[in-house]
């Protein structure tokens, strides 16, 4: 039987307190961003926190970037798509849950939030049709690093203008770093508007049209040199997204400071999640600092699949004795070894994730809330279990 004597009195009424703070995060903020590290389980937390909510009364959108089917299934869905798609309040009821508001779940398209951006900055159709047929602008808003935190945050931004949801939850890409989440806007605007580029843009600048042939002496000189190693055309179709983006500097820089500025605002608040690996736990820390020196607001931390530690058994002959009878033909006092092992091995991880637990209370302190949640015995694959995990992340039963 798992030991559960280890946790005092205190530390359950603490337990509580965290779920009824991270519970009072759901019910008053507007918009709640999942972070953390890949695999901690910030999608899992994600669907669940917005199903919590939508079950008690809101009006949800759950936004995520990770194109995982496992969201979608848990969400009852068969697949996500990038229009918003209703939870049927049916698969509630089907489940004995009901329903009080409403559950909308959408995937964020990077291409597509970026193409929306070009469309509103451009200055002329020209220009716009100019960086959209783009090669360069095509590879750059699909695959270059950072975008696809970007556009979330783009995005969330134009979602929260529409007043109709009360709780937005963003569910963060599957980056391996959780800081390429928060330092998007940043690196964008400097990837654009980098020496760099600008030397590019100049080069190109009083060309007017995008022919090598039409440029300074020297910078003509240069780029044909390198055309010889990288292609002429593709040179060209670089000059001519570099000025075509140009267009949109002053707009692009103005938005992307408020989209990260709109992440510092009082409705907003992050979750972070992690797992009680010691590295996570880390990183998990590191990510809380970072978001304190950005002056974002750390509103929960939630330790995703944390084991319990089972008492620790002795492996006496009188035990054996008593177990042989039940596994005729079995060596009881090799059965009882291998036994004791396997608790041994599930004690060790569970003291760990005990320790790390407690490492991480003590480092955020007292003013942030940390909720633990236990790994379940299956995987979160449709809403049952999905509510199971939202029964231990807020005090609701399920
Ligand atoms: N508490 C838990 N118990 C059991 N399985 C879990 C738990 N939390 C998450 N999972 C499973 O772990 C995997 C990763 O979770 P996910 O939420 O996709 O992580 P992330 O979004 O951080 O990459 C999924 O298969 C999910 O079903
Ligand atoms: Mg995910």
């Amino acid at each position: 039987m798992p030991e559960r004597t280890q946790l005092n009195d205190e530390a359950l009424v603490e337990r509580g307190q965290a779920r009824a703070e991270l519970h009072r995060l759901l019910r008053e903020k507007r918009v709640v961003v999942t972070a953390g590290s890949g695999g901690v389980g910030k999608t899992t937390t994600a669907a669940a926190l917005a199903m919590q909510a939508a079950m008690e009364g809101k009006k949800v959108l759950c936004m995520t970037i990770d194109p995982a089917r496992r969201l979608a299934n848990s969400l009852g869905l068969s697949e996500m798509t990038l229009d918003k798609q209703t939870v049927p309040a049916e698969l509630f009821a089907a489940q004995g849950l009901e329903l009080k508001g409403e559950l909308c779940a959408m995937m964020v398209d990077t291409k597509r939030t970026f193409d929306e951006l070009v469309e509103q900055h451009a200055s002329t159709p020209e220009r716009r049709d100019q960086i959209l047929e783009n090669p360069i602008y095509k590879f750059m808003a699909e695959s270059m690093a950072g975008t696809q935190e970007y556009m979330a945050m783009e995005k969330l931004h134009a979602v929260r203008q529409d007043s109709y949801w009360d709780l937005i939850l963003l569910d963060t890409p599957p980056t391996a770093n959780a800081l390429d989440f928060l330092e998007a806007p940043e690196r964008m605007v400097g990837a654009v508007d980098s020496p760099a580029m600008r030397w590019f843009i100049e080069a190109f600048q009083g060309a007017g049209k995008f022919s090598l042939g039409m440029l300074g002496k020297g910078a003509g000189m240069l780029l044909r040199a390198v055309g010889k190693f990288t292609g002429k055309q593709l040179l060209e179709e670089i000059a001519a997204f570099l000025v075509g983006i140009q267009d949109l500097f002053g707009g692009f820089r103005e938005r992307a400071s408020e989209v990260s500025g709109a992440l510092r605002s009082d409705d907003v608040a992050f979750v972070l999640v992690t797992s009680p690996a010691p590295a996570a736990v880390d990183e998990a820390l590191f990510f809380s600092e970072k978001l304190s020196e950005a002056d974002m607001k750390l509103g929960a931390v939630v330790i995703n699949g944390v084991h319990e530690a089972p008492a620790a058994i002795r492996p006496t002959d009188a035990l054996a004795a008593e177990l042989g009878p039940h596994f005729p033909g079995h060596d009881a006092k090799k059965l009882l070894q291998a036994m004791h092992q396997s608790l041994e091995d599930e004690r060790v991880r569970g003291l760990s994730d005990r320790n790390e637990a407690s490492r991480l209370h003590g480092a955020v302190g007292s003013s942030t809330p940390v909720v633990e949640v236990p790994e379940l015995e299956t995987d979160v694959h449709d809403l049952r279990t999905l509510s199971m995990i939202a029964s231990h992340l807020v005090n609701a039963s399920v």
